[in-house]
């Protein structure tokens, strides 16, 4: 069943076509002018509505920048822009790429590649699966191979959580929750910062001016050590456990293993179920009854990460809560939701961090919402997962496909346009709770 409006629907399809920039999306012209990794990922899921060819070439040309170690990076740069900061030429990853491969970023981001290869597998017809199974089995071993670095770069210790070495590997970038541990990372670079961001939107939306010296320090630290993960885990000042990159992790690899079926064998399937349970313990190692969310932990220092966000639900999407688990986390996000017009927001209104319009500091995510609504379907509370799903998608039919929203005034900020609030529009609007594409 397909709700929503089918103006919206064409212009959400529209959005991506003119974001489109030859068989990969940008989030959204100038401000992200190359192929983002968890962006693309959820962007061949939009496009899996209506065209799973296009789909899977997303996903392709994504792979296109993976690493000989599996790493696939934050940011494939197909071709030259002047737009954006820090551009190819500051990240010096030329000896651990692919020879003859695109230029790419350094860092990764959160793996929703696997679960986005199975939504568009599952989203074809047999006859389509039987002419692309090449095309999907390369996929599968691309996903298969970023999943090993995962452990083995940045789980090294087995405690069952990834580790982010940079903020913007979470993709929450500048999230209260790594206050604290950036703040340990000084702020002289060698790479001169030149912000083109705030030439795009307005400042007030974006991170500070000392926030990208802090992330700049880490880049020049990282291609210091020649981007080999063991010397990056050695010398990295900003080291932290995440429970959002965890989660997504987590399910990604469920999905993975459901694949292996049809695209890998049954080693594989063995060794993915496996890893997914290590996953899915560590995870659970985070809850926190008290607080009613899961937190992340700052290995720099070791201790926990309290700061309220929205990651502290993310893991639903890959756990089985009991009921008493899942009633307190949905206790605390519906709290979260009555302080505000439009949720659910990346910081709760009510913390000192709130900030309704500066980018990770509060604003209304739909791709943050459509993650929420998977791990809700998962764990049978549909009456919640409805109401964000119908939220969103009426922030959106108000506001347009803006990056963000403000879950004040549901006005939208960020980037215009923007490429996966158009794929979350296509996709909420075909989510069915039953099936949430993702049979388990
Ligand atoms: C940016 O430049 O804002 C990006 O989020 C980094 O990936």
């Amino acid at each position: 069943m397909v709700t929503g409006d089918a103006a919206w629907r064409e212009a959400a399809r529209a959005v991506l076509a003119a974001n489109d920039r030859g068989g990969y999306t940008v989030p959204t012209a100038r401000l992200y002018p190359f192929q983002w990794n968890w962006d693309s990922a959820f962007v061949a899921m939009g496009f899996a509505t209506w065209d799973c060819d296009r789909a899977l070439t997303e996903l392709e040309r994504l792979a296109q920048g993976q690493w000989p170690d599996g790493m696939i990076p934050h940011i494939v740069f197909h071709r030259p822009s002047e737009t954006y900061f820090p551009g190819p030429d500051v990240w010096g990853t030329e000896s651990r790429r692919r020879a003859g491969g695109p230029a790419t970023s350094g860092l990764t981001q959160p793996p929703v590649f696997a679960t986005a290869l199975r939504f568009v597998w599952e989203a074809m017809p047999d006859s389509a699966r039987r002419e692309r199974r090449e095309r999907a089995a390369g996929l599968y071993r691309a996903a298969l191979a970023w999943h090993r670095w995962w452990i083995g770069a940045r789980d090294p210790a087995e405690t069952g959580l990834v580790a982010v070495l940079h903020n913007w590997e979470t993709g929450s970038d500048n999230s209260p929750a790594w206050d604290a541990a950036l703040a340990r990372v000084p702020t002289t670079t060698s790479t001169p910062i030149r912000r083109q961001d705030t030439g795009h939107v307005d400042a007030a939306m974006r991170p500070r001016d000392v926030d990208y010296q802090r992330y700049i320090h880490l880049v020049d630290t990282y291609r210091a050590a020649g981007w080999d993960p063991e010397r990056q885990w050695a010398v990295a000042p900003f080291k932290v456990a995440d429970v959002q990159t965890t989660a997504i992790l987590a399910r990604a690899t469920e999905d993975l293993a459901a694949l292996s079926s049809a695209l890998g064998d049954d080693r594989e399937a063995a060794e993915l179920r496996d890893m997914g349970r290590r996953l899915c313990a560590g995870l659970m190692r985070q809850w926190r009854p008290a607080l009613g969310r899961f937190v992340g932990h700052d290995l720099m220092v070791g201790r926990d990460i309290e700061t309220a966000t929205h990651a502290g639900f993310v893991p639903l999407l890959a756990l089985d809560l009991d009921e008493s688990t899942c009633a307190a986390a949905t206790a605390e996000m519906t709290r979260w939701l009555a302080e505000v017009r439009l949720g659910l927001p990346t910081v709760p209104r009510s913390s000192p961090d709130f900030e309704a319009r500066r980018y990770w500091r509060g604003p209304v995510w739909a791709v943050v919402n459509w993650l929420l609504i998977l791990g809700l379907h998962r764990n049978g509370r549909l009456d919640l997962a409805e109401r964000l799903r119908a939220g969103t998608l009426a922030a959106i039919e108000r506001a347009g496909f803006a990056e963000h929203f403000d879950p004040l005034t549901g006005e939208g900020g960020g980037g215009s346009s923007f490429s996966w609030t158009a794929a979350a529009y296509l996709v909420l609007t075909e989510l069915d709770p039953r099936r949430d594409h993702f049979p388990r």
